[in-house]
Formats: structure tokens, C-alpha cells, sequence
């Protein structure tokens, strides 16, 4: 089993206009709602590929409980901590004429008391799962080393870890030594402290987040594919090309495919070829947290690998 963590999940919300005014009583056509949050996302993939995977973080208030219904209804195990405050809500704005406007929320803060229960509830379900997968940003309220603390409990239960964050919970998550890290560019670039102009830079950036504890560093370039780094290997695969609607989330469905590969013991090839295939997938469908798998199976064909 999988367990995926969210600490500020959100429902996504998209709503639909003919233009966004500044200023302006703005009527929005249509609203579509669904749980969103990088580690539900995962999750809301594991089970599509019938993967037993639990999702656990912080949820609260009638948002909190909407979303557990929703992923119940999807076949997801739930066990989040239900905190006082509301679950937050995004809400993304997409114009006719083009434009789209994205209006985040903070999210919740969370209490000492509340991250205590979390703590507890971690340590129970990662005994009984193969591996967690710890993606997205922090709540309000939590230190940036938390995700740390997560790997290093992993770690004293022998299980392994996957982090997909950005800024400062990246660079305290990388020194526990997650078993893979997936970063895109700009967060590999935030870590280096330097722009990674070409590709030697960008793998030396690559093999500076490895520890001996930390085996992969998967650096996701765009539509351009990915990097898969060790430390006696660096593997590159280009995405093969699809008919692209939202690349939003293609990095949830890369840390999937990864999280996929670990239950399966593959080797690194086969690793970076399942999420090159899954994350392409994921880039033609419009909502994130979702892979076309036959889409997916058919890509794992295409997509070629090159050692560098
Ligand atoms: N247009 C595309 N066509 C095919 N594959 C894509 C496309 N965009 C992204 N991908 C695949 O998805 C992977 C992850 O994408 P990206 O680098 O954008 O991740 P990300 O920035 O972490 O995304 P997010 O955090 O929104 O999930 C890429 O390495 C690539 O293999
Ligand atoms: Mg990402």
C-alpha cells in the first residue's frame, strides 16, 4: 500500500467567464468543483491503477468534508486529521479571451496540538505501507524541516519516501534524504541557487540533491521530458508528443508512476520510462489527478531512454 500526504489540500475550483474584469461584478459561467492537493492528486492516480493507497494530511470544516467524500466515492482510504479551521478553497478563472487567473488561499494554520495528532497518526499508517509520497506545499502553521521529520520516521520503519515540494521544505526535506525527489526546473534552480543553463549544470544540480540516503533526483523538464539521476547514473527520455489540454498536475502523475515502480522493484530505465508515459498521458486530459491508462500503456512503447 501507498500512503500519499497532503498538509493543505484545497477543492479546486474552475470556474468559466467570457472575460475577467478588474474591478468589475464579474458572472461566471459555469463552476466545476474537485478535491485538489499535489498528494491527493497522487493518490486519486495510485487508485485509478488499482493501487491500495491511503491518503492521509489535514482536513477541515464543510470543505474538509466534502472533499473526503468525494475521494471516498473515487475507492480512496481516507485518515486525515480533521482540524478546526476550514480546508481551503483555489479557484482557477478561465476566460474566453484566453487569459487564466488563478486566486490561492493561504489554507488553514494548524494548530501544535492538531500537528501532534498528525505526527501520531503518520507513524501508525506508514507501518503499514510500502512507501509514502509526501508532494505539495506546506500548511501555515508548520515548520519547513516537517517533511524531514516525515522521511526520517519512513526511514527508522524501513520504508521509503518520495518528496515533490518546492523552496524552503525542499531543501530541509533533501537533507533527511528522501529515496526519490522530484523536482522540475525552477525548483531544482531554487535548491542550486544558480540558473541551470545547460545540461551538464542541470545534472550536476541533479547529483548535489543526492546524499547517501537520498538514491533519485527525477528532474522534470516540461514538454521537453525528464531526468532520471543516481548516483552511478544519469538517464534522459524525451515526452513523446501528445495532444496537450492541461500540463497542470503532469508532475503528480510522474511521482505516481514513481511511486508505481517502487511496488514493482523495477529498475531505473523502466522507472523514467512509466512516468515519462503516465505524466504525457496526463498532459491530454483537462482535469489533473487523472491518467488516460490506456493512453499511458500505449506511450510506455514510445518513449525511448538515453544514458548520458
Ligand atoms: N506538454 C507535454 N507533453 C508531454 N509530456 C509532458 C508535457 N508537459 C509535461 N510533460 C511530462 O510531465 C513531466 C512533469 O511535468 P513538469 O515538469 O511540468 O512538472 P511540474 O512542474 O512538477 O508539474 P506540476 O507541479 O504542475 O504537477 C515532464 O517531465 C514530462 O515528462
Ligand atoms: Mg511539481
Amino acid at each position: 500500500m501507498i500512503l500519499t500526504v497532503t498538509l493543505n489540500p484545497a477543492i479546486d475550483k474552475t470556474y468559466r467567464v467570457q472575460e475577467l474584469v478588474l474591478g468589475h461584478v464579474n458572472r461566471m459561467k459555469s463552476i466545476e468543483n474537485i478535491p485538489g492537493g499535489k498528494g491527493i492528486n497522487v493518490g486519486k492516480i495510485l487508485c485509478q491503477c488499482s493501487c491500495p493507497v491511503t491518503a492521509t494530511g489535514f482536513l477541515g470544516g464543510y470543505t474538509g468534508r466534502w472533499i473526503e467524500e468525494r475521494l471516498k466515492e473515487t475507492g480512496l482510504v481516507c485518515d486525515f486529521v480533521h482540524i478546526g479551521a476550514d480546508t481551503r478553497c483555489s479557484m482557477n478563472v478561465v476566460a474566453d479571451n484566453g487569459y487564466v487567473t488563478e486566486i490561492l488561499e493561504p489554507g488553514p494554520w494548524i494548530k501544535p496540538e492538531e500537528r501532534l495528532v498528525f505526527f501520531g497518526k503518520y507513524r501508525e499508517l506508514i507501518q503499514k505501507c510500502d512507501l509514502a509520497v509526501l508532494s505539495g506545499s506546506m500548511a501555515p502553521g508548520l515548520a519547513e524541516d516537517l517533511y524531514a521529520d516525515l522521511i526520517e520516521i519512513a526511514r527508522d520503519f524501513g520504508k521509503r519516501t518520495i518528496l515533490d515540494t518546492s523552496a524552503e521544505g525542499l531543501v530541509q526535506g533533501l537533507k533527511a534524504g528522501p529515496w526519490l525527489v522530484k523536482p522540475n526546473r525552477r525548483e531544482l534552480e531554487y535548491v542550486a541557487g544558480h540558473r541551470c543553463r545547460s545540461q551538464e549544470e542541470l545534472l550536476d544540480a541533479a547529483r548535489n540533491m543526492l546524499s547517501d540516503r537520498a538514491e533519485w533526483a527525477a528532474v522534470s523538464v516540461g514538454e521537453k521530458g525528464m531526468y532520471l539521476v543516481g548516483a552511478k547514473t544519469a538517464l534522459f527520455a524525451a515526452a513523446p508528443k501528445v495532444d496537450t489540454v492541461n500540463t497542470v498536475g503532469c508532475g503528480d502523475s510522474a511521482c505516481a508512476a514513481f511511486a508505481l515502480s517502487a511496488l514493482k522493484n523495477e529498475g531505473p530505465k523502466q522507472m523514467l520510462v512509466r512516468a515519462v508515459a503516465m505524466s504525457a498521458a496526463s498532459a491530454s486530459t483537462f482535469e489533473s489527478g487523472s491518467v488516460p491508462l490506456k493512453l499511458a500503456q500505449d506511450l510506455m512503447d514510445q518513449v525511448k531512454v538515453v544514458s548520458l
